[in-house]
Order: structure tokens, then sequence, then C-alpha cells
């Protein structure tokens, strides 16, 4: 059995919470992740015959049943995964009946999954019916986007208009656009079905005056999503109190969507 810390799915883990750490998005606990492993990539490095301890959840995860995961502990900072992560993360497989999880290593100090797990697992399934590739769910504080969602109207067309207007490759990167959902109370199983929900039809999902959830098939996609739109909102609250003198037109935005073969959400453009 080779050692899991060598394993490339873990190295790439510890290596962007790390860096979103350093992006100043995730304070203290701020944020999770999860990431659907392989179930052949996990058996070079684990016996998934030994299960540590069974963790109940707390909604019905059976569509996921079987599926292994590696995830972000609760309360545990991001700043520290590269130093420890055997007690930061953990690796569970979704038990036959949905409802208990087995820890097949990790969460070291008793530690369990993060609290937004239901909004996490929720994301997972809804996306995995739009593509069976998806792997990826991040959750971060995302300072320029919290920073609008107090200044902006949280209408979706809107609020998904004027990040496309703020830099010339949101256009390519997200054409489908953002999902909002109105402040929620967080670490509930009711913020992870409103939060499913929008994902049936976004890869990204903005919780007002809270952060974003991005997927992805994998940690680039999610992390591109989300540092793309993290960019436009910081350069939105750098313009949005100066008199703007020329922006990106709707035709602008229909011609760099046919030229890079994007389709923009529909109703979301005026041409
Ligand atoms: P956890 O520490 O439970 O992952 O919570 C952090 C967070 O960002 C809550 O939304
Ligand atoms: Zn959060």
């Amino acid at each position: 059995m080779k050692d899991i810390l060598t394993a490339p799915f873990l190295k790439e883990v510890c290596k962007i919470l790390d860096n979103m750490y350093r992006m100043g998005w995730d304070e203290r606990n701020g944020g999770n992740l999860s990431y659907i492993l392989k179930e052949e990539e996990v058996a070079e490095y684990l016996d998934l015959n030994q299960v540590i301890r069974v963790i109940p959840t707390i909604f019905d995860a059976s569509a996921l049943a079987g599926k292994i995961f590696i995830v972000t502990g609760t309360g545990k900072y991001f700043r520290n995964v590269m130093d420890a992560p055997a007690t930061n993360l953990g690796i569970v497989r979704v038990g036959k009946d949905g409802k208990n999880l087995d820890l097949l290593w990790g969460y070291d100090d008793g530690g369990r999954p993060t609290s937004e797990l239901p909004a996490h697992f929720r994301t997972h399934i809804s996306r995995l019916e739009n593509d069976p590739e998806h792997r990826v769910v991040i959750h971060t504080h995302a300072t320029n986007v919290i920073a609008m969602t107090f200044v902006h109207s949280l209408e979706e067309r809107a609020f998904t208009r004027t990040l496309w207007q703020m830099c010339t490759e949101c256009m390519v990167v997200f054409p489908d656009g953002v999902g909002v959902l109105p402040w929620m109370l967080c670490g509930n199983d009711e913020i992870g079905i409103a939060t499913a929900e929008k994902m049936k039809e976004f890869r990204l999902v903005v919780w007002a005056q809270h952060g974003i959830f991005g997927t992805g098939r994998d940690i680039d996609e999610a992390f591109g999503l989300i540092e793309t739109v993290e960019k436009a909102a910081e350069i939105y609250i750098k313009v949005m109190h100066m008199p703007i003198l020329q922006s990106i037109t709707d035709e602008e935005l229909k011609i760099l969507a046919d030229a890079f073969g994007v389709t923009p959400r529909a109703g979301y453009l005026n041409v």
C-alpha cells in the first residue's frame, strides 16, 4: 500500500486550500471542499474494507451511495491543512442506505466533515445529473463577491450581467451565469436544498453576505470559476462609486460568445 501523503489527489487538495487561505478568502475555519475520488485511485493508498468509524449524516445521501469523497473537516482552518492533512481532512464513503459515512482516513482528532455537507452532497447530486464527469465542490468566503452582495441587486440576471461586464473573459468562463441566494442561515439542510436547486442550472451559486459555491470536473475548473467571479466582483467594487465612461456592451458580449463558441444564458443579453 502506498503512503497516502504522496497521493496526487491529497497534494492537490492541500495546495488549493493553502492557496485559498493566501487569497484571503478563508479566514479561520471559513470555506470547505469536497471532491469525489475514484475507488481505484483510493485503493492504491487505503484498504477500503478498513472502516475507522461510522459518521451519521443529517440527510438521506443514498443518491451518492458507495461514492468516496475527500472532505474538509468542520471547524478546521485551511491555513493548517498543509501541515496536518490527516487532522483537517477526511476520506469518507457514503453507506448503502445514505444515512451513514464510513470514515476510511483522516479526522484524526475525532473530527467530522464540514457543517456544509448537506449543501455539498446535495450539490454533487444536482451537478452529477447535469454532468456525469462532475467531481468537485468548493465553498469559500471570496471577499469581493461578499462585498458585492451588499450593494448590488441580488436578482440573478442583473448580478450575472454586471459580472460579465467587468472583465472580457467572464462571458467565456461562465456563460451560464451565477445563481444567487438571499441571506440564509448556513450549516443546515435548508440552505443545502436551496443551493442544490440552483445547482440544477448553475455551476456557481452566491450566498449573499456569506460567500460562493463553485463546482467542476476537477479542482482547476471549480477554483477557476470562483476566481473569475471574484476578480469581476473586485473590479465592480473598485469602479462602482466612480462615473463609468465605457463598459462592455451587450453587442460586444454577444460577439465574444460567438467567437468563443459559448452560449450565454437565454434572455440575459439584450440583443
Ligand atoms: P465548517 O468549518 O463547518 O466547514 O464551516 C465553515 C463555513 O464556511 C460555513 O459556511
Ligand atoms: Zn461559509
